[in-house]
């Protein structure tokens, strides 16, 4: 059995697509298992850019199956404009993408909901993608949402749209506003999306155990990352799923015994997109210029991420949630010019030194950072392959960072492409491959 789950160790947008697309190589089956089109995993082959939302980017591998399971909320148009992008590409979608009938969908009134909550004057705005993902989760867990099956009997889908219209109208006017919406023609192209995706709709969970059982190798991507995850994360300030790897199993329908290894993957440095605390942000140059050097601007929304130092109590923290085996650090090439790097070691509350996370939001927005400042390598590691070939400083940044999570390094990428990436041999990674990973 040699099924590995890959997740976000930060606060998103730590180069889960490029590692999942250069991992899959490995693996016959690649699912996502939670978020939406909120999610934006970037994967760059050649000179060829792909920004996938929904569907898993182990698609991009020709000979793979991919899974957008139940715990995924879908918004139909985006999917099908995904698919489009891909088939545009020559990367087709017929008999190897598959979408969960108990996938949740993601209507025009979620996004409406969600303008409203986040302009409200008394509510707590969190910056969110605006794509209606919480509103979604929302009816999810309040048992009015709409799956994917549902859009196989005409009659009962009208009804449920009506209800959820009726509904969304007299929440958004008790907010002061109103809900300008026909339920009828939202049923109506609704169906008709839904009718587009019907071929690729099955029981994912069931086809997941087969496969499993029969000894297929899968993969699976988580979206989002640690910090945002509903239960585990900066709340409020997260999204509205389980991105941790708790997750993969309620969102895939798939027992915590199928997962034979977990990974994280995580940036030399930290960013966040959208509000909430950010205990190591550098508010000054500094942060402005990682910015720059990593072109940190959001995949999905074009918003500037904020930036700033490693933050290892949130590593610490990030490696106990998902039981990490390995750690993959991304974007060391960003680092290349500094001077010198700070990393935050542990935070002081009211005098106190502390690695822990406090739960309270106004708690954590207090922290103060304490930093061990390393000294940089000034010199280029851009498309590094080889650990040996990397600057002494830089290996040491490397080391610091293993001694102080306590989680080994299988894999550093130093650029986007999949031949920019360090493979470091006899880790633990290696054992939980399923094959022999052959960077190109
Ligand atoms: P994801 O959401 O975790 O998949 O990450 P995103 O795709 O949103 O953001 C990561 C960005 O960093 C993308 O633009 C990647 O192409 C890019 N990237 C990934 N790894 C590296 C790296 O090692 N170095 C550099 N310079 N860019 C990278
Ligand atoms: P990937 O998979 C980074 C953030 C939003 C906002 C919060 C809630 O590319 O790493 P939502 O629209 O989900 O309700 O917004 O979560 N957010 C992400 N930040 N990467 C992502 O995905 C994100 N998906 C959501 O910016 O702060
Ligand atoms: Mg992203």
């Amino acid at each position: 059995m040699r099924n590995l789950l890959v997740v976000g160790a930060q606060w998103g947008d730590e180069g889960k697509g490029k590692v999942v697309d250069l991992l899959a190589e490995s693996f016959q089956i690649v699912a996502r298992y939670q978020g939406g089109h909120n999610a934006g995993h970037t994967v760059v082959i050649g000179s060829q850019t792909f920004v996938l939302q929904l569907i898993p980017s182990g698609i991009l591998r020709k000979e793979l199956k991919a899974v957008i399971g139940n715990g995924v909320v879908v918004d139909p148009a985006a999917l099908l404009q995904e698919i489009e992008v891909l088939e545009k590409n020559g990367i087709t979608t017929p008999g190897r993408l598959f979408i969960s009938n108990r996938a949740h969908l993601i209507f025009p009134y979620h996004q409406a909901i969600e303008r409203v909550m986040e302009n409200s004057a008394t509510g707590q705005k969190i910056g969110t993608t605006s794509r209606g993902i919480g509103p979604a989760y929302e009816d999810k867990t309040g048992r009015r949402g709409i799956r994917v099956a549902d859009s196989f009997d005409e009659k009962q889908f009208r009804e449920l749209v009506a209800s959820n219209v009726e509904e969304k109208k007299a929440a958004i006017a008790a907010k002061g506003g109103s809900l300008q919406m026909d339920a009828q023609e939202i049923a109506s192209s609704y169906l008709e999306l839904c009718r587009r995706l019907h071929p690729l709709v099955i029981d994912t969970s069931k086809y997941l155990n087969n496969e499993m059982s029969a000894g297929k190798a899968v993969l699976l991507e988580g979206a989002q990352g640690t910090l945002l995850d509903v239960d585990h994360g900066t709340y409020p300030f997260v999204t509205s799923s389980n991105a941790t790897a708790g997750g993969a199993c309620t969102g895939l329908g798939i027992a915590p015994t199928r997962i034979s290894g977990i990974v994280g993957v995580a940036k030399a440095y930290t960013t966040r997109v959208g509000n909430g605390p950010f205990p190591s942000e550098a508010h000054d140059v500094a942060g402005e210029a990682l910015r720059k050097r990593g072109h940190e601007f959001g995949s999905v929304t074009g918003r500037p991420r904020r930036c700033g130092w490693l933050d290892i109590p949130l590593l610490r923290y990030s490696a106990m949630i998902n039981g990490l085996d390995a750690l993959i650090i991304t974007k060391l090439d960003v680092l290349d010019e500094l001077e010198e790097i700070p990393i935050c070691t542990s935070y002081e509350i009211a005098g106190k030194s502390t690695l822990e996370i406090p739960a309270r939001i106004d708690e954590l927005a207090r922290v103060q950072p304490v930093y061990h400042t390393m000294p940089g390598w000034k010199q280029s590691t851009f498309g590094c392959k080889r650990y040996e070939d990397l600057p002494a400083k830089a290996r040491a940044y490397l080391e610091f960072i293993r001694k102080q999570v306590g989680i080994e390094i299988s894999m550093i990428s130093t650029g986007p492409e999949r031949s920019q990436t360090i493979l470091m041999p006899g880790t633990r990674l290696d054992k939980l491959l399923p094959a022999p990973l052959v960077i190109h």
